[in-house]
């Protein structure tokens, strides 16, 4: 009886879909119901292209090359200085079946392209606008010609249409600092009717279209109601259509994902990056320049390599989503040499490799080491593909906790069949000793029917540092499994202590446990190291007042300036960790210091979130490097803390664009409020 009923618990616990439609929630054995989502899924890549009136500038304005596709907004060029960009407009070398080429070749299904961004441009031929390709001197439809290539080579057409609009008159709001530009007579429901004749012209003309990309949906004028009008409207034209998430107002940020299920979109939208783990059950796709910007920006040299690419694919794919990676084309109509040299390099990975990535699910594994897993149904069996980004040194490649039946196992690329053994929990598989491929070597594991995995203990604590003690928890686990443990280092054994409840500590240890069932390890072990650590002594300043003083200096850097001998342009004091200056202020660098007030000895979890860069500094030490150029981004970092008073420093910098400062404290008693804890 007793192990009948373990068996049931544990096959509940292990028991994991797959499957590519990420819309579908349940696993089951029926047949998977057909969906508009199915070409999409088992694409898992397209092109993104955002090619304009801004590509003519190039970044460049009043002799600044800083801007993007941004550049109207950014360096608050008059619209009818910008609208003269029109005759500048003419791509001769652009080539449709070239385009399209390129990015079949690179291994890309389907090509999102603006056909209109934010400045209002419309790179197609529209019956509602003079602002549009047909009246540039090239007169020629971008988009009619894109879609007859894509419909000769297979490819998907979809389209980017920003809802938000900087040209069309009765389009609001203005930018902030377009005073001078009338909103008398603005009449936005008559923009949102000239939106949908667009999008119907858009959804007519250029046969099926794959996506509509909605863009801009963040501005005050637009509701959940005219969200959800909008996708039933599209739809309607096209019932087939997919509706991104931006089409609503229920995005969550740059992570991208839906808040709410009242909100409407088909998938989730991550913006420059790739979520920590996957949605099941959701669909959704990463968008990713290839070098730092959108739009063409001449200087823009930071490419990412082919082996970032290659990886940042796979790691999408092996958590459900898609990629959406980034051209901007030049203005004449042609692709950056790098890019056509990234998209080469890549397309003949994918070309030997493609079947590890197209029509895939997700890994069954929650982590894997030395690379990542995406996973395909094949009759009865399942297919894993197993992607090597660490080369084991000695050949020997551990798969942990994975209980069917091995069918095989050999090196995608060439087809050498590898030899696999089992042991215990363990598959081990000989590769060979030279790693035959830098971007991403797959080896394929077939096993035998659905995969059944008995993944590592997760531990819950989320600090690794501690003053006195400690105390070690684990995520719960079904009874049927035991959990054993060391202190040492070693690998845990049927005979090291049984884990019940949780484990105290009081000195450094080195934490590992695993599952155990019938005296037998089961699955991988987890290991963590925990540090006691002596708390920085308080310091004693003296008399305070609330609030930190801040510095601010004036100046174009494109990291955190050396402060200290600097002159600032203003002075004084604030009564919160936040940017000091005004909301229309670029290029400068600014330090707040002063004191942090902590209620009691612990260990704090300080968050620094910044767009761009910045530093925190503790009692003269640097806790947090978040510097750079970079949209928002959140870096976290634990400090021991006495009770009492200590310096704190933050220093950040800001080049264009949106600006961000925050810092996060979390004690040992939970989450505290900054600014009521800030002195000087
Ligand atoms: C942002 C930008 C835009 C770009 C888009 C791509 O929302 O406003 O310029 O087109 O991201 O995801």
């Amino acid at each position: 009886m007793k192990k009948l009923i373990s068996t049931t618990v544990i096959l509940l616990f292990l028991f994991l879909l797959i499957s590519t439609g990420c819309n579908q929630t349940q696993k089951t054995d029926t047949v998977k119901e057909p969906s508009k989502m199915d070409w999409w899924s088992e694409a898992r890549y397209g092109m993104f292209i955002h090619w304009g009136l801004y590509s003519v500038l190039a970044g460049e304005w009043d002799g600044e090359i800083r801007y993007a596709e941004w550049i109207r907004s950014s360096a608050k060029i008059p619209v009818e200085v910008y609208d003269t960009l029109v005759r500048h407009f003419n791509p001769v070398e652009f080539n449709a079946s070239e385009w399209v080429r390129m990015a079949k070749d690179a291994g890309m299904k389907y090509i999102v392209i603006t056909s209109k961004h934010h400045d209002g441009f419309c790179l197609f031929d529209s019956e509602y606008t003079d602002f549009d390709i047909m009246s540039t001197p090239f007169k020629r439809d971008i988009l009619a010609e894109l879609s007859q290539a894509c419909r000769e080579q297979g490819i998907v057409l979809c389209f980017y249409h920003s809802i938000m609009d900087w040209h069309h008159p009765d389009y609001l709001p203005r930018r902030n600092w377009e005073t001078d530009r009338s909103v008398n007579g603005a009449d936005f429901d008559r923009y949102v009717a000239y939106m949908k004749n667009q999008l119907k012209e858009l959804t007519t003309k250029y046969g099926a279209i794959g996506v509509l990309w909605f863009d801009g949906e963040w501005e005050s004028t637009w509701t959940h109601e005219r969200g959800v009008d909008l996708y039933n409207y599209v739809t309607s034209l096209q019932p087939g259509i997919i509706v991104n998430n931006r089409v609503d107002t229920g995005r969550g940020g740059m992570a991208g994902m839906t808040m709410s299920s009242e909100y409407v979109g088909d998938y989730g939208t991550p913006e420059q990056e790739v979520p920590a783990t996957g949605f099941p059950g959701t669909c959704w796709e990463s968008c990713i320049t290839l070098n730092n910007n959108w739009g063409y920006v001449k200087n823009d040299d930071n490419w990412k390599s082919p082996k970032t690419v290659i990886r940042m694919l796979t790691d999408i794919a092996s958590k459900g989503g898609n990629l959406l990676l980034n051209i901007g084309p030049k203005p004449d109509g042609s692709f950056p040499e790098e890019s056509i040299k990234i998209l080469e390099e890549t397309g003949s990975w994918m070309k030997k490799n493609g079947s590890s990535i197209y029509g895939t699910g997700a890994s069954p594994f929650a982590n894997i080491k030395w690379g990542r897993c995406t996973s395909k149904e094949e009759g009865n069996n399942t297919v894993l593909y197993l992607h090597v980004f660490e080369w084991p040194a000695d050949g020997d490649l551990v798969l942990s906790g994975i209980t069917n039946k091995i069918k095989g196992a050999y090196l995608l690329d060439g087809g050498k069949k590898l030899r696999v053994i089992k042991k215990g929990p363990d598959i081990h598989i000989a590769l060979p000793t030279v790693c035959p491929d830098e971007l991403s070597t797959v080896v394929v594991l077939k096993i035998a029917g659905k995969p059944q995995v008995f993944e590592a203990p997760v531990i819950a604590n989320s600090q690794v540092l501690f003053i006195d003690t400690a105390s070690v928890n684990l995520v719960s686990f079904p009874d049927a499994l035991e959990v054993h443990y060391t202190l040492d280092g070693t690998d845990p054994s049927a005979v090291s202590p049984v884990f019940s409840k949780q484990v105290k500590i009081a000195a450094t240890s080195e934490f590992s446990a695993a599952f155990f069932m019938g005296g037998e390890r089961v699955g991988a072990i987890t290991k963590m190291r925990f540090t006691k650590v002596d708390p920085l002594p308080a310091i004693e300043p003296g008399s305070t007042s609330p609030g930190l003083r801040f510095a601010y200096f004036k100046g174009k850097y494109d990291s955190i300036p050396e402060m200290s001998g600097m002159k600032p342009l203003m002075k004084g004091v604030t009564d919160r960790v936040s940017v000091v200056k005004d909301s229309d202020a670029e290029y400068f660098a600014q330090s707040l210091s002063g004191y942090v007030l902590l209620p009691e000895d612990g260990v704090y979890k300080f968050t620094l979130v910044s767009d761009d860069g910045s530093k925190l500094y503790i009692d003269g030490r640097l806790i947090t490097d978040n510097d750079g150029m970079h949209s928002s981004v959140a870096k976290s970092n634990d400090v021991a803390l006495a009770k009492g008073y200590h310096n704190i420093v933050l220093e950040y910098v800001q080049g264009s664009g949106s600006k961000e400062l925050n810092l996060f404290i979390k004690g040992p008693r939970g989450d505290l409020d900054i600014n009521t804890l800030i002195f000087h």
